[in-house]
C-alpha cells in the first residue's frame, strides 16, 4: 500500500482489544456479538475488520502493469449504519462512494461487495463451522465490464484479483501454506538456513482453525525497534483466530500491529517472561528462537512449560545445532548427553517419556516433566514438545519390578 488517506485505523493495541472480543464474541452462536459493534460502532469495527481482510489478502501480491490500479469497493453494514471503503493494491480510501481513483486513471469501476459486518466478523474470527456468505451480494459495474470491445477484448487480470482475494478472505478460503507465508514475510523458518515449515505444517495444521494464544521467543531485526516481527506475521497469517505474541531482548514496540503485540524481556531472566506470561497467557504454542545459549533456553522452557502453557499445547525449540557449538551460542560437544545443554536436556526427556518402563528406582531422578511431556518429535534442527499428560502406566514393566523386589533385586 502507498497510501492511507481518510479514516485512521485505530492503534494496533485498541485494535487489538476489539478482535480479543471479536474472537469471543464468534466462538459460538451465542456470541453477543452485536454487544461488541454496539460497544464500538460499526466504523472502528468496520476498520478492523478492513485492516484484517487487507493483511489477509496480501494485494500487494497483485501483479500491475505501470500506471495500473485495480480497486474493489467493499460496504460492511449493520443495523442501518455502513462502513465502506475502497481499496485496491497501491491505495485504501475510506469513502461511502466507491472511488474512481481507485482504479487508475482512465480505467474500469470497481465492483462493490456488501455484507453484513457481524457476519464478516464471524468469517475472519469464528470458527470455520460458524462461516456463511448468505448477506453478501457483489454488484458489478454494469455492461461495460461484462461485454468485450475491439479496445479492450479481455478485462485486465488484476481487475478480477483483487475481488477475488477480498471476497475469499470474507470466506475464509484463501489458505495459504507455511512456507509460502515464511518466504513473504521473509522469516528464515524456510529460506536457505532452514527448512522447518514442512514439518511445522504437520504439527501446526490441526491447529490452524482453533482460537489460539502464539508466544515466539526472539522478534528479530536487531536493536531496531521497527525491524522484525517476520514470523509473527507469519504466524498472524497462518492462525486466524490467534493473538500472537513476541519476547525479546530488545524493545520492539513498533513492530506491535492488529492482533499482534510485542514485549521486552530477557529470556534469562525468569521474573521478566513470568510478568509477559501471566498478562498474555497461557499460551497454546510457545516457539523458542531467541538467544540459541542452550542455558537461557533451558530456563526459559522451566518457567514456561508447567505454569504458562496449555495442556494439549506445543512447545518449539529452534536451532538445535546451537546445542554443539562452542565457537557461538555458548554449545559444547564434549558430553552429547550433557543436560546443561539443549541436546542433552532433550535427550534426558526421552528418559522421562518413558519413566514407567525404568526398573531401577535409582535409575534416574524424577522429574516434574515426566508426567506432563506427552510427545516429543525431534527433527533436524528442531524440537517439537507435547504437553499433556504421560501417565499411562507399563503393565509388563510392573511384572518386572514386581519379580525384582520378590528376588530382593
Ligand atoms: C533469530 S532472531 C529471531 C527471528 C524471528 N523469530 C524470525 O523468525 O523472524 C533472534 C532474536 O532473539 C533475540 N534475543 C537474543 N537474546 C535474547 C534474550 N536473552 N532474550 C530474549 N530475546 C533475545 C534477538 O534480539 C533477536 O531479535
Amino acid at each position: 500500500m502507498t497510501e492511507r488517506n481518510a479514516t485512521q485505523p485505530p492503534g494496533a493495541g485498541e485494535s487489538t482489544g476489539i478482535i480479543a472480543k471479536l474472537l469471543s464474541a464468534t466462538a459460538s452462536r451465542d456470541g453477543d456479538l452485536r454487544g461488541v459493534v454496539g460497544e464500538f460502532g460499526v466504523a472502528r469495527v468496520g476498520r478492523v475488520l478492513l485492516d484484517e481482510i487487507l493483511f489477509r489478502a496480501c494485494l500487494d501480491d497483485v501483479p500491475l502493469a505501470d500506471g495500473e490500479n485495480a480497486s474493489v469497493h467493499v460496504v460492511l453494514q449493520h443495523g442501518g449504519e455502513r462502513f465502506s471503503a475502497t481499496v485496491s493494491p497501491r491505495h485504501v480510501h475510506v469513502t461511502d462512494e466507491p472511488d474512481p481513483a481507485g482504479n487508475g486513471a482512465g480505467s474500469l469501476p470497481a465492483p462493490v461487495v456488501t455484507q453484513d459486518l457481524t457476519e464478516v466478523a464471524t468469517a475472519l474470527y469464528g470458527p470455520a463451522e460458524l462461516i456463511t456468505s448468505v448477506t453478501r451480494t457483489i454488484r458489478w459495474p454494469g455492461p461495460g465490464v461484462v461485454f468485450p470491445t475491439p479496445e479492450r477484448p479481455n478485462l485486465p487480470r488484476a481487475y478480477y484479483d483483487v475481488a477475488r482475494r477480498v471476497v475469499q478472505v470474507m470466506e475464509r478460503s484463501e489458505q495459504v501454506d507455511l512456507t509460502e507465508l515464511a518466504v513473504r514475510y521473509g522469516t528464515d523458518k524456510w529460506s536457505a538456513m532452514h527448512q522447518y515449515t514442512r514439518n511445522y505444517e504437520r504439527h501446526l495444521g490441526p491447529l490452524r482453525d482453533r482460537r489460539l494464544n502464539v508466544l515466539e521467543i526472539g522478534i528479530g531485526g536487531f536493536d531496531d525497534p521497527a525491524r522484525g516481527g517476520k514470523s509473527l506475521r507469519s504466524w498472524k497469517h497462518y492462525f486466524p483466530r490467534a493473538l500472537v505474541y513476541g519476547i525479546d531482548i530488545l524493545d520492539k514496540h513498533l513492530v506491535d500491529e492488529p492482533r499482534l503485540t510485542t514485549f521486552r524481556a530477557d529470556q534469562s531472566n525468569a521474573a521478566e517472561v513470568t510478568e509477559a506470561a501471566e498478562k498474555w497467557g497461557p499460551f497454546d504454542l510457545i516457539l523458542d528462537d531467541g538467544s540459541h545459549i542452550s542455558e537461557h533456553v533451558i530456563k526459559t522452557f522451566g518457567t514456561l512449560f508447567a505454569r504458562h502453557l496449555r495442556p494439549g499445547g506445543l512447545y518449539i525449540i529452534e536451532d538445535l545445532c546451537t546445542s554443539y557449538w562452542p565457537e557461538v551460542f555458548q554449545g559444547d560437544d564434549t558430553d552429547l548427553a550433557d543436560p546443561r545443554y539443549t541436546i542433552g536436556f532433550l535427550k534426558a526427556l526421552v528418559d522421562g517419556l518413558h519413566h514407567e518402563e525404568l526398573l531401577r528406582p535409582d535409575a534416574r531422578e524424577p522429574r516434574p516433566t515426566d508426567t506432563t511431556v506427552s510427545g516429543l518429535h525431534l527433527y533436524h534442527n528442531v524440537a517439537v514438545i507435547e504437553k499433556g499428560s504421560n501417565t499411562e502406566g507399563s503393565v509388563v514393566a510392573d511384572v518386572f519390578r514386581a519379580r525384582r523386589q520378590r528376588e530382593g533385586r
